[in-house]
């Protein structure tokens, strides 16, 4: 509902910047609790208030519960490098269950009793069938999604024991930036296929490299679904009100698939310059095609991609990326 009062854990990053802006355009009171360990205080738009504390911090989320009554938490704050989860697989499952688990005890404690999470694709691990939905086998294969897939099982149990309603949104690729150009993304490090091509061919980046070309895909490379940042942030508007109705979780992506020399030729077409790239090995655990069904969460809450095709989630994306090309003015600072 709009004139609420919200939380938003880790609302200085990427996605959470986004949903922040909507929040804050439509007249709600927005709360972010972030550390800023990747994000940027000049993310948050005038008017949302930043409290800078580690989720981890008990303390620091007693005071933030006793200070402001919040009609429903969005949690993005997560460690989400799924290679780096592989190599630290407790320190993932450890902060990402742990500070996702105790919020929700603090929201429940505090009589919050809506919770909408950030979950992920990478619960699926390598899915049977595509597009996928809410039915495909949860089997995630690193320690991220598993970590995720925790959390939403606590959360199943914090619904039938304490009456917290919560929306698990598995993202597939977000992507692209805030149209007006306002925020976009700025992660270091980066790992994501968009700002990585259009870092290359600005030439604020390295050369690309592309992980595999032998895929069973149409051109050989891993085909994934990228959904626009703003459309995503959409979404968590839609489930908050879907909410009334109990508990949920969406598969959230475009519903179509692009192959990684589909992003690259998208990204030139775009900036009008090559995107200097070479080829490599596979990358271990990475599937062929990831695309989503979103038909549940369009059925249930109205919601479709309004910047879904690729050239504009692109579009945005360089936009941002050439206005920006060291990222947010406060990384140049520090
Ligand atoms: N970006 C994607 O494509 C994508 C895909 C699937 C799922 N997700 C999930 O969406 C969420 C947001 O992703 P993002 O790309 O915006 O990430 P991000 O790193 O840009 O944002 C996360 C924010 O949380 C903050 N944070 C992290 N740990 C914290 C802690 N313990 N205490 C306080 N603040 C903390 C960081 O400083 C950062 O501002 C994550 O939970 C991620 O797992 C993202």
């Amino acid at each position: 509902m709009a004139g609420g009062t919200y939380l938003v854990t880790g609302g200085a990053g990427y996605v959470g910047s986004h949903l922040v802006l909507a929040l804050v355009e439509r007249g709600d009171k927005v709360v972010v609790l972030d550390d800023l360990r990747q994000g940027h205080r000049d993310a948050l738009p005038p008017g949302a208030e930043l409290v800078r504390a580690d989720i981890a911090d008990r303390r620091a989320l007693e005071e933030v519960f006793a200070g402001w009554r919040f009609d429903a938490v969005f949690h993005f704050a997560a460690l989400s490098l799924v290679g780096e989860s592989m190599r630290e697989p407790l320190r993932y499952c450890a902060e990402n269950v742990s500070n996702s688990l105790r919020l929700a005890e603090a929201a429940v404690k505090a009589g919050c009793l809506r919770f909408v999470l950030s979950s992920t694709a990478a619960l699926f691990g390598n899915p049977e069938r595509t597009p996928i939905d809410e039915a495909a086998k949860l089997a995630p294969t690193s320690a991220y999604g598993d970590s995720k897939l925790m959390v939403e099982r606590g959360l199943d149990w914090a619904d039938g024991a304490h009456g917290l309603r919560s929306a698990c949104l598995r993202y597939f690729n977000a992507a692209g930036a805030d149209p007006s150009g306002r925020i976009g993304e700025d992660h270091e490090p980066e790992t994501h296929l968009i700002p990585l091509a259009i870092g290359a061919a600005l030439g604020t980046r390295p050369p690309l490299t592309v992980f595999g070309t032998d895929y069973p895909t149409p051109d050989g490379t891993c085909v994934r679904d990228y959904v626009h940042v703003t459309d995503l942030a959409d979404a968590h508007l839609r489930v908050l009100e879907r909410l009334e109705h109990g508990s949920c979780r969406y598969n959230v992506g475009s519903g179509t698939g692009y192959s990684v020399r589909e992003v690259i030729e998208a990204v030139e077409r775009v900036g009008g310059r090559p995107v200097p790239h070479h080829f490599g090995e596979r990358r271990a655990g990475d599937p062929a095609v990831l695309v989503a069904s979103s038909q549940r969460l369009r059925e249930d809450t109205g919601w479709s991609p309004k910047l879904g095709a690729l050239d504009e989630i692109v579009r945005t994306a360089w936009a941002w990326h050439s206005a920006h090309p060291r990222g947010f003015d406060d990384r140049n600072k520090a």
